[in-house]
């Protein structure tokens, strides 16, 4: 089935102008949209006219598939794992998920949710994006189908898991190009969940900030390496076959992986720029294998040094995590953390590995074995936090992200 407008449009999200205040408070987003593209064209014919706003933009809320997955990564994100309360029903459940979605639906479009106690601030979307996720216990409160991989992940010898960064109910993952957007949309949400569930964790990421870099560029994680090279494309045949799930109330929605891994950046400084290069395989400067030149270029396992050891070693992270099988792949869509040090610590902080895959068991599992038996960057990080979510597929305007599990 083709996907709607609003999901092709998705990944690059759309531009609309908002008048700021009074206005267009309270006008529905059908208004908002034609004032938009009256107000586009005009800007369009008018050469001094002021370069659109990043604030203004807005991703599409609505769709097959929930945004925040496909979408270009935004520069800030806040994920929060939820615990249901006890006296929280299916009923009760399925009160909640209309809620969060006229508040996620509203929000995401730049205008204030129902009851919102600081509408200004909703007034620059900034690219926002909320995306919600079922845990195990979720799933099973609705009495739906349970993925076989909808659990805990199996234990790993380099995990050092933290309870309070593991597992949850309920994922929101809200995600904008502003810090402030981000940080009021994460309260309304809360705000509106607190008579229904309890946060259990919260984690705070970023990228680089919007504009700093072109856009397209690879990410770089707090290690200064080039993250992200190797990965699904969306809009690709392999990205919808791997990542959207195909069958049952998950269609296409899709699995979430989300990992805590610290990277010990002190321990990381005592490390020459050779000896970090070989533990990824890949050079600093640019991302470019270590049997290459551009980021993109394709690395060659089999090329050799003149004593005959593999120009990039069997134990790098980028060779373990490079499995055979083309169908053990996934959409990695992490962020950076930093957080105030603690005793002799000059820095803590890691990575929330992100990611996306239909089957979490079949794709994600096998290659984190590989990386738990043998990568040369376990030596500097460590996984402190671990959760799987089911993604639920988005849904039309009058309709509610997780009606295909509670309608
Ligand atoms: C703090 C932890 C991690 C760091 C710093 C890290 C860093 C990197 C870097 C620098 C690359 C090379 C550039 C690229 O292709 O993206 C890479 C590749 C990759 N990483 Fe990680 N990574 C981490 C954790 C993980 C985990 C937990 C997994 C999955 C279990 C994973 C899976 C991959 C995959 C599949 C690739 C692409 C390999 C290929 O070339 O085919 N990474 N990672």
């Amino acid at each position: 089935m083709d996907a709607p407008d609003s999901d092709k449009r998705r990944g690059a999200s759309t531009r609309r102008r908002f008048l700021l205040g009074g206005a267009v408070a309270g006008v529905g987003a059908a208004a908002a949209i034609g004032l938009d593209y009256g107000i586009n064209r005009a800007a369009e014919s008018t050469p001094s006219a002021a370069p659109p706003r990043n604030g203004d933009e807005v991703v599409p809320f609505h769709g097959t598939h929930q945004a925040g997955i496909d979408t270009d990564a935004q520069a800030h994100a806040t994920f929060v794992g939820l615990d249901l309360n006890a006296d929280t029903d299916a009923d009760a459940l399925r009160r909640l998920m209309r809620i969060l979605t006229d508040d996620a639906a509203r929000l995401t479009q730049g205008e204030q949710a129902l009851a919102d106690s600081e509408p200004e601030l909703a007034m620059a979307p900034a690219r926002l994006t909320v995306t919600f996720g079922f845990g195990p216990g979720l799933v099973a409160l609705a009495g739906g189908d349970r993925p076989t991989w909808l659990a805990s992940l199996p234990a790993f010898e380099t995990d050092r898991l933290q309870p309070e960064f593991s597992d949850g109910d309920l994922l929101i993952q809200i995600a904008a190009d502003d810090p402030i957007t981000v940080a009021h949309a994460t309260r309304m949400l809360l705000k509106d969940s607190r008579s229904f569930a309890k946060v259990r964790w919260t984690q705070h990421g970023f990228r680089r900030a919007h504009g700093t870099v072109a856009p397209g560029t690879t990410m770089r994680n707090l290690f200064g390496q080039v993250d992200g090279t190797t990965n699904l494309a969306p809009g690709t045949e392999d990205f919808d076959r791997l990542v959207w799930s195909a069958s049952g109330w998950l269609a296409g929605g899709t699995g979430a992986v989300i990992r805590r891994i610290h990277m010990d950046l002190d321990k990381w400084d005592r490390l020459d720029r050779g000896g970090r290069e070989q533990s990824v395989g890949r050079f600093l400067h640019n991302g470019a294998p270590l049997t290459g030149e551009n980021e993109h270029d394709e690395a060659d396992f089999t090329a050799t040094t003149a004593i005959g050891f593999p120009v990039i070693p069997e134990f790098s992270h980028m060779r373990r995590a490079r499995s055979d099988n083309p169908d053990e792949r996934f959409f990695r869509r992490g962020y950076n953390y930093d957080q105030p040090p603690t005793g002799e610590q000059v820095s803590d902080s890691g990575l929330i590995f992100v990611s996306f895959q239909a089957d979490v068991d079949r794709q994600f599992v096998p290659i984190q074995r590989r990386l738990d038996e043998l990568d040369l960057l376990n030596e500097w990080i460590a996984p402190i936090g671990s959760a799987v979510f089911a993604i639920p597929p988005g849904c039309e305007r009058n309709g509610y992200i997780g009606e295909t599990l509670l309608g």
